[in-house]
């Protein structure tokens, strides 16, 4: 959008969490929160977004010049509240006529929707309040309006009387300014409240004085919604694995016990996909038409190809592309390997940085050996070759087509198209043996 600058608050000390990492850098469904935001933000294509960020910020600054590496980085050197938080970004926004958005790195999930209905309302207003209703608005900042529904006030829940704290109409903390205006209405504000803090609600009650107009959107409460805690994150979590959870199923996806599988906003499912009780996807899955993935599989950066069958009790790790109709079984792990068409591995096998053809079927036990403990090697199985339970494969190495590979063996040379490759103990018989040993522990 032509003139449009995006500021994200996120330099707050986000004490509550009580974590080392980092507040904004918590994911929701695998991604970071401020990432979530600026997903968002990036939807409306603004020509500035600002990420205000506290000096000892290290890891976000990274994650930010990582995840979007056209987004600025302004540094709030002392957290003296959300209107000195978004003067830190006033060096960016030099000479910046258009409409600016302010939005909180920790309230994930804005939509570019509800953003889009601030610029519009910015058209006939200087400042434009994102508002919501709350049953137990608590700590929040309370919205005063007049008979025309224009937002007079925010008053903050700490300094509020008993009939403010009665009013329902929360601040989202999401606003949306003139940009001629916002810089020379912040100068004004001042640090009179109980923490000694510059809060940008006050900008409003300013702007009023100068006769500016100000008014409020309402966006749905669950939409605003910030995390401060754990138990905070813990229900965002929740509430965006129902939203991914309703999409799949709207899409045809079969589940059982939709509340026990954990999506990731890019899972792809085709048609047809079955999945059991306690699925859980990693990022990056695509999974192909007829799939069925049982119980207790955990899947990520994977391709699983039309009718595949995965568990229950798999794990399908990074690079991971299965052909049509795959079976990989319980307790199997595969992980940056290509399995072609038809290709069995169902029992208790790691198959690691291989390829295996179609119809090849892979014992129970089967082990791709592939680190030596420096380097990480291929295996290479030909199409409709046979690998006998508990066999070992040495890395570098490759079966031929058709070959057969005897039960418990440690196969560490090529073997040739069609050949039976062996390596165990012969088998040794003593006759009536165990019989004598027996008699013989009973008189011990
Ligand atoms: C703020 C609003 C409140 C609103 C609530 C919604 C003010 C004064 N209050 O209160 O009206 O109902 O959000 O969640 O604006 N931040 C900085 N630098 C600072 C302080 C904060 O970058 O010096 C950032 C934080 O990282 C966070 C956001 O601003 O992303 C909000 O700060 P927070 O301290 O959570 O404000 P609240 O007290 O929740
Ligand atoms: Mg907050």
């Amino acid at each position: 959008m032509s003139d449009l600058a995006i500021v994200i608050l996120a330099a707050g000390k986000g004490t509550r969490m009580k974590t080392s990492l980092p507040k904004v850098l918590h994911p929701i469904a695998g991604k970071p929160m401020l990432h979530h935001v600026l997903d968002c933000a990036a939807e409306l294509k603004p020509t500035k977004t600002v990420v205000v960020l506290s000096p000892d910020a290290e890891e976000i600054i990274t994650s930010v010049k990582k995840y979007a590496p056209k987004a600025s980085i302004a540094i709030q050197e002392k957290p003296l509240g959300t209107a000195h938080a978004v003067m830190a970004a006033e060096s960016v926004l030099k000479n910046h006529k258009g409409p600016v958005l302010v939005c909180y790195g920790d309230t994930p999930f804005i939509s570019a929707d509800t953003l889009k209905l601030l610029i519009t309302a910015l058209q006939r207003l200087t400042i434009v309040v994102l508002g919501f209703e709350s049953k137990d608005p608590g700590g929040y900042g309370r919205l005063v309006t007049n008979n025309m529904g224009d937002v007079e006030a925010i008053i903050e829940a700490r300094e509020a009387s008993a009939t403010v704290k009665k009013i329902k109409l929360c601040n989202s903390g999401v606003m949306g300014f003139d940009g001629s205006k916002l810089f020379g209405l912040l100068k004004q504000i001042e640090p009179n409240n109980s923490k000694k803090e510059f809060y940008l609600t006050d900008i409003i009650g300013i702007a009023r004085r100068s006769a500016l107009k100000t008014s409020v959107v309402i966006a749905p409460e669950a939409e605003v919604l910030g995390v401060n805690s754990q138990s905070q994150l813990a229900d965002a979590e929740a509430l965006f694995q129902q939203k991914l959870r309703h999409k799949a199923l709207e899409h045809g996806v079969q589940m059982m016990d939709p509340a026990t599988v954990y999506l990731r906003a890019d899972t792809e499912f085709g048609r047809d996909v079955v999945l059991h009780p306690h699925v859980v996807f990693g990022d990056g899955v695509k999974v192909g038409d007829g799939v069925e993935i049982r119980s207790f599989s955990h899947i990520e950066q994977a391709t699983l190809g039309k009718n595949t069958r995965v568990g229950p009790f798999a794990r399908i790790r990074p690079g991971t592309v299965t052909g049509e109709d795959v079976h990989i079984g319980n307790f199997v792990e595969i992980k940056n390997a290509k399995l072609g068409k038809q290709a069995k591995v169902n029992h208790l096998s790691y198959v690691g940085d291989a390829t295996v053809g179609a119809a090849a079927n892979i014992g129970a036990g089967t082990i791709t050996c592939n680190y030596d403990g420096v380097h990480k090697h291929h295996t290479k199985i030909g199409d409709g070759a046979f690998i006998g339970s508990n066999t070992s494969l040495v890395a570098p190495v490759s079966i031929g087509k058709g070959a057969v590979i005897g039960a418990g063996s440690t196969i560490t040379k090529d073997v040739e198209a069609d050949a039976l490759a062996l390596n165990m103990m012969p088998q040794k018989q003593e006759k009536g043996r165990a019989k004598t040993l027996r008699a013989k522990q009973q008189k011990k």
